[in-house]
């Protein structure tokens, strides 16, 4: 299977988009990072620069926004978890218009105003221990919905954390339905990063919970007197974290925002797929998403997220598995002077696919329409560290998914 297959977006358009703007009114990553600065351990998360990569690929720059250290859970979730989390319980307690802290939003006064308060969240793994720790700081209950072929240490990480784990007979999609009618039966509030026909607030604020990513990497890149990435690659499952980030720069750069890249697993290339039939509208990938980027595996997009995709992304990429078992190996061993990274299965494709991009002579065409040269600064997430231990170490220890033959030593 050829590393990277792509789609150029027909229907991107240059400047405002009214889907950025309902996600990104003036002024709301603001508000998100004022409360994310409050949970205690917050520290912005490191912004690793690989210069000697970037220099043996033939580009300017490639900067690592690393969230695998993030609040000592291994991935960026917490911040669209927890942030919608705190919207919800203003809004319950008719809140929305005043100022609560996060030491107010967990303590013993809200939670009996809340009374016998339960969330509910569907996962690949992450949404649902950033939904479980947000639930536990607040003394609360929750139940995390996650799919069959979701491994052992992923279950143990949220159950630690005091949720009650369910586990759907189907895929994710499976899960974010099952957790949907549990709740209506049980009177739960569903924390749910995806969203649906007259389901929108929540994964709204999921996904300006991400924002706080990108405000800080703004801020680091121009310590580095770098004004905005040239470009930003984003791996995507339902495509919130993608449309967060491309949303987040279109909002701040207008049409002259960075050029952007959503990139999937081919076994779950719902977003891909959808650019692919061309119509505008989210369509869903078929096939029981077997695929080691286990947080990229879903089948239906956020119709929410796809808008804003479908307004300011560039190009959507479909990569098999074996490209990202090479970003997490690469990362885990960078050149020299370069440092390094650890990166899970979802973390990892989008160097995985930026790194074939710039070495096989077959990607030359794509190369050039993203305009990716010597000038680039790519901006890239590390979205989760070694979420999966067990199957990181087979992955970079022992080579699962290798490069196949015929792919092997580009440069
Ligand atoms: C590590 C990691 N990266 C990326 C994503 C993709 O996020 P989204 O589903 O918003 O596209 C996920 C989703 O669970 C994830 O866990």
């Amino acid at each position: 299977m050829f590393p990277v297959k792509w789609c150029e977006n027909k229907q991107v358009s240059a400047g405002h988009s009214d889907a950025v703007s309902r996600v990104f009114p003036a002024g709301v990553s603001r508000l998100v990072r004022d409360f994310h600065q409050q949970i205690p351990g917050y520290q912005i998360s490191p912004l690793k620069n690989l210069s000697h990569l970037a220099a043996m690929l033939g580009l300017g720059g490639i900067w690592v926004k690393d969230e695998s250290v993030r609040l000592g859970l291994n991935a960026f979730k917490i911040l669209g978890g927890s942030y919608a989390i705190y919207q919800v319980v203003k809004s319950m307690l008719g809140l929305e218009q005043q100022e609560l802290s996060f030491e107010q939003l967990t303590s013993s006064e809200v939670r009996t105003r809340l009374g016998d308060l339960t969330f509910a969240a569907a996962t690949d793994g992450n949404h649902g221990r950033g939904v479980a720790w947000a639930a536990n700081a607040m003394n609360l209950r929750s139940v995390i919905y996650v799919h069959k072929f979701t491994s052992k240490a992923r279950i143990d990480a949220i159950a630690s954390l005091g949720a009650d784990v369910r586990v759907v007979d189907g895929t994710y999609d499976d899960a974010v339905r099952q957790a949907d009618i549990d709740s209506r039966q049980n009177g739960w509030q569903v924390i749910s990063d995806t969203s649906w026909e007259g389901y929108e607030d929540v994964p709204r604020w999921v996904m300006q919970g991400y924002a706080t990513m990108c405000s800080e990497a703004q801020e680091q890149l121009a310590g580095q007197g770098i004004v905005r990435p040239t470009h930003v690659f984003t791996q995507a499952g339902v495509g919130a974290m993608a449309a967060s980030v491309i949303g987040f720069y279109r909002q701040l750069f207008g049409a002259d925002d960075p050029v952007a890249a959503v990139v999937e697993p081919d076994k779950a290339a719902c977003l891909y797929h959808s650019a692919q039939i061309g119509d505008g509208q989210p369509h869903s990938f078929p096939g029981d998403l077997d695929t080691i980027m286990a947080g990229l595996a879903c089948g239906d997009p956020s119709p929410l997220a796809w808008g804003i995709l479908r307004d300011c992304a560039d190009v959507f990429l479909s990569c098999p598995d074996y490209v990202a078992a090479r970003g997490m190996r690469v990362y885990g061993a960078p050149l020299k002077g370069d440092p390094s990274v650890v990166s899970g299965e979802s973390g990892a494709v989008a160097l995985g696919s930026l790194m074939f991009i710039m070495e096989r002579p077959e990607l030359k065409e794509l190369r050039e329409r993203l305009r990716l040269n010597r000038e680039s600064q790519v901006l890239l997430i590390n979205s989760e560290g070694n979420t999966d231990p067990d199957h990181y170490r087979q992955v970079v220890w022992d080579g699962a998914d290798p490069v196949p033959g015929e792919y092997m030593g580009c440069k």
